[in-house]
C-alpha cells in the first residue's frame, strides 16, 4: 500500500499546514516539514494506518493531544481527496489517528496488481542509480567452504535479489580469500609431494585439497626446512615468479571448481574479485593514510588508531595496515577494497552503497575499516557502508554444527541429506496417499524441497541471532518453513487449474467475507515489505509475510467456498487465488526458492 499510505501522508502533511500554520512556517524555515508520524496498525480493528504527531505536536503546543488529534481530523475532512480516499478518521486513546483506507480503493489496488507483473513494487530508475556492492560468500582458497559461508552465500543472494528486483545495478562480490602467506607453504607442499601437478591440474580435488592444506601445515609447524622455504615462497610469489604464479594459479582453479559446485546447486551467481586482485592498490592505501595523518607508527608497524574504541588495557586500539617485516593483511586490502569501491569509474566501481554480509565475530574488524575509510574521506557523502552481520549456526545441542564423528560437516553433504530426507518424506506421504508418481517428478520435487528447506530455515531466522540447524525442523509440512510455503503455492495452482484463469479485465470485483479482505490487505503490503528489507537488510522479513500469507490464504481456503460460489463472488476469489500465487512465487523467487506446480 506504498501509494496509497504516500499520498496519505501528502494529505495529513496538508492538513497540518492549515492546522497549525504557525508551527508549519517555523519548520519550513529551519528547513523541515512536519513528520506526520504515519505507521501501520497494529491491528487490524484500528484500520490500516494510525498517524501519532498529535501526542508530539501537543507536547509542544501544551494543549491536550486529542484536542490536536481533532484539528487535525477537521481539515481531513475538507479535504475532498482525502474523503473519497479514507473513512472518516476516528481519534482513538491519547491522541492516536486511526485511519481506514475505503474499500473501492483496496479494490482499485487490487485490480491494478493483478495486470502488474511487478506486483505493485515501486523500480528505482536504473540510469540514475549507482551501483551496490554485495560482499558475501567469500570462502577462502584451499579450505574447504563451510556452514558460515552458507549462511553468507544464502542471505547475501537473497540481498542482492531484492535490490535487484528493485530496480539497483548490483555488482555480487566473492572476495576469496586467495592471497597471504598461507599460500607459501601450500606451493612449498604442492612442489614437493605433486610436481606433476604444475603440469596437469586434473590430478587434485578439493578434497584431496583440503587435506592437502592440513598436511601442509602439519609440515610447516614441524619442519624448519619446510618452514623456511615456504617463507620464501611467498616472497617468490609476492615477485611474480612465473612457477610460484603457476602453482597459485592452480590452486586457486581447483577450489574456484568445487565452489562453483555449490554455487551451481543453490543457483548463486557471483563474481569473483578476490583479494589478490587488490594487491597494487595496497601500497596507495598507506600512502593515502600517511597524506591524511593518520598513520602513526607503533612498534615498527603503520596503524591508524581509532576513535573512541579501547582494548582490554583502556587504551585505544588499532587497525593495522602494514606490519614491520612491510607485509600487509586482511584488514589493509579491506581498506583497498571499501577506497576502489566507492571510487569512480573506471579506476573503481562508483558505487554508493556496500554491503558485507560476514559472521557477526567480525564485527570489530568492519567497525575499524569503516571508521578509517571515513576518516581517510573516501567514502562519499551520502553513501553507505554495512555489516550485515549473522549469527553461527548450532547442532541441535546448540554446540558448533559438527558430524556426529565430530567432523566439521561438509556443505555437499548437507545439502545431499537435506534433499535425501525430502526425498523420503515424500515417498512416505505418496504411499498414504496411494499416489504414484514417475521417478524424474520424486528427484525434481526432493531436490527443490530439500535445497528450498536449507534456504528458507536460514533465512526466515533473524539473522543476528545464532541459529539451530535441524532438518527435522526445515523439512515439517507445518510451521514458518519451505515446504509449508511451498504446499501453499501448490494448494492455490490446484485450484487454478480446476477453477480456470479467473477474468481479472471485469469491473465487478466484489469481496464480501473478512478472510477476503484480511487476504487483500495482506496482498497489499508487499510493496512496503520489499522497501523496508532494501533498507534494513532483514530477509526474515519477507519470510515473516509471505508465511503469514499462506497462513491467511489458508484460512480463506478453508472457510469460504471459492469453486462452489457463485458466478461473480467466484471470479474475485479466484482473482485473489491467483494474485496470491504471483505474490508468493515473487516473494520465494526474491528468497532464492523456485516453486512446483505439484509436490
Ligand atoms: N574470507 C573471509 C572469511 O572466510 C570473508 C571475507 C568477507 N569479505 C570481506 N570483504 N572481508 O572469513
Amino acid at each position: 500500500m506504498l501509494n496509497l499510505s504516500n499520498s496519505l501522508k501528502k494529505h495529513l502533511e496538508k492538513a497540518l499546514i492549515k492546522a497549525f500554520p504557525e508551527i508549519a512556517k517555523a519548520a519550513q524555515m529551519a528547513g523541515l516539514s512536519i513528520d506526520p508520524e504515519l505507521v501501520p496498525t497494529s491491528r487490524p480493528e484500528f484500520g490500516d494506518f494510525q498517524a501519532n504527531i498529535a501526542l508530539k505536536l501537543a507536547k509542544s503546543l501544551k494543549t491536550a493531544p486529542r484536542s490536536v488529534a481533532q484539528a487535525i481530523v477537521e481539515e481531513l475532512q475538507n479535504d475532498d481527496d482525502f474523503i473519497r480516499l479514507c473513512e472518516p478518521p476516528e481519534i482513538a486513546g491519547p491522541g492516536f489517528i486511526n485511519l481506514t483506507i475505503k474499500t473501492i480503493n483496496l479494490v482499485e489496488e487490487i485490480k491494478s496488481r493483478l495486470h502488474d507483473p511487478r506486483l505493485g513494487v515501486p523500480s528505482v530508475n536504473k540510469a540514475k542509480s549507482a551501483p551496490i556492492v554485495v560482499d558475501f560468500s567469500s570462502p577462502n582458497i584451499a579450505k574447504e567452504m563451510h556452514v558460515g559461508h552458507l549462511r553468507s552465500t544464502i542471505i547475501g543472494d537473497s540481498i542482492a535479489r531484492i535490490l535487484e528486483f528493485r530496480g539497483h545495478p548490483v555488482l555480487r562480490i566473492n572476495h576469496v580469500g586467495d592471497w597471504g602467506t598461507q599460500f607459501g607453504m601450500l606451493i612449498t607442499q604442492l612442489k614437493s609431494v605433486a610436481p606433476k601437478a604444475l603440469t596437469t591440474p586434473e590430478v587434485i580435488d578439493l578434497g584431496d585439497l583440503v587435506t592437502f592444506y592440513r598436511q601442509a601445515k602439519e609440515r610447516f609447524d614441524q619442519e624448519p626446512a619446510f618452514q623456511a622455504t615456504s617463507r620464501e615462497e611467498v616472497v617468490k610469489l609476492q615477485r611474480g615468479d612465473p612457477l610460484s604464479i603457476k602453482a597459485w594459479e592452480l590452486l586457486c582453479e581447483q577450489s574456484r571448481k568445487e565452489f562453483q559446485k555449490i554455487y551451481s546447486r543453490l543457483d548463486v551467481h557471483i563474481t569473483e574479485r578476490g583479494e589478490s586482485f587488490y594487491n597494487s592498490y595496497l601500497e596507495q592505501v598507506v600512502i593515502d593514510l600517511e597524506n591524511s595523518g593518520l598513520l602513526v607508527i607503533d612498534e615498527g608497524a603503520k596503524c591508524v588508531f581509532l576513535e573512541g574504541i579501547t582494548g582490554k588495557n583502556g587504551r585505544l586500539l588499532p587497525v593495522i595496515v602494514q606490519k614491520s617485516d612491510g607485509g600487509f593483511n586482511y584488514a589493509t586490502t579491506d581498506l583497498a577494497a571499501i577506497r576502489y569501491r566507492f571510487n569512480a569509474a573506471p579506476k573503481g566501481d562508483g558505487a554508493c552503497r556496500l554491503i558485507y554480509v560476514t559472521d557477526a565475530g567480525q564485527a570489530n574488524h568492519f567497525t575499524g575499516i569503516f571508521q578509517v575509510a571515513k576518516r581517510a574521506k573516501w567514502v562519499p557523502h551520502n553513501a553507505r557502508v554495512e555489516h550485515v552481520p549473522f549469527g553461527l549456526v548450532q547442532g541441535e545441542d546448540g554446540k558448533k554444527l559438527k558430524t556426529r564423528s565430530g567432523e566439521t560437516v561438509r556443505l555437499r553433504d548437507l545439502l545431499d541429506e537435506a534433499i535425501k530426507r525430502a526425498e523420503s518424506d515424500l515417498r512416505r506421504r505418496l504411499n498414504e496417499e496411494g499416489r504414484t508418481e514417475e521417478e524424474r517428478f520424486i528427484k525434481n520435487v526432493s531436490t527443490t524441497v530439500g535445497i528450498a528447506a536449507v534456504k528458507y530455515a536460514d533465512l526466515s531466522q533473524n539473522r543476528v541471532t545464532n541459529y539451530q540447524f535441524s532438518f527435522d525442523r526445515m523439512l515439517a509440512l507445518q510451521g514458518n518453513t519451505a515446504p509449508y510455503l511451498l504446499y501453499a503455492f501448490v494448494r492455490i495452482a490446484g485450484i487454478v487449474r480446476k477453477g480456470g484463469t479467473p477474468d481479472i479485465h471485469t469491473d465487478t470485483f466484489s469481496f464480501e467475507t473478512s478472510q477476503e479482505w484480511s487476504l487483500v490487505r495482506q496482498l497489499l503490503k508487499l510493496d512496503e515489505v520489499i522497501t523496508e528489507v532494501e533498507e534494513e537488510l532483514l530477509p526474515n522479513r519477507l519470510c515473516t509475510y509471505l508465511f503469514e500469507l499462506s497462513q491467511i490464504f489458508n484460512r480463506f481456503y478453508d472457510q469460504v467456498p471459492i469453486l462452489k460460489a457463485n458466478n461473480q463472488a467466484k471470479n474475485s476469489r479466484l482473482a485473489l487465488c491467483l494474485l496470491t500465487s504471483n505474490t508468493l512465487k515473487l516473494g520465494l523467487r526474491l528468497l532464492g526458492i523456485s516453486t512446483l506446480e505439484r509436490m
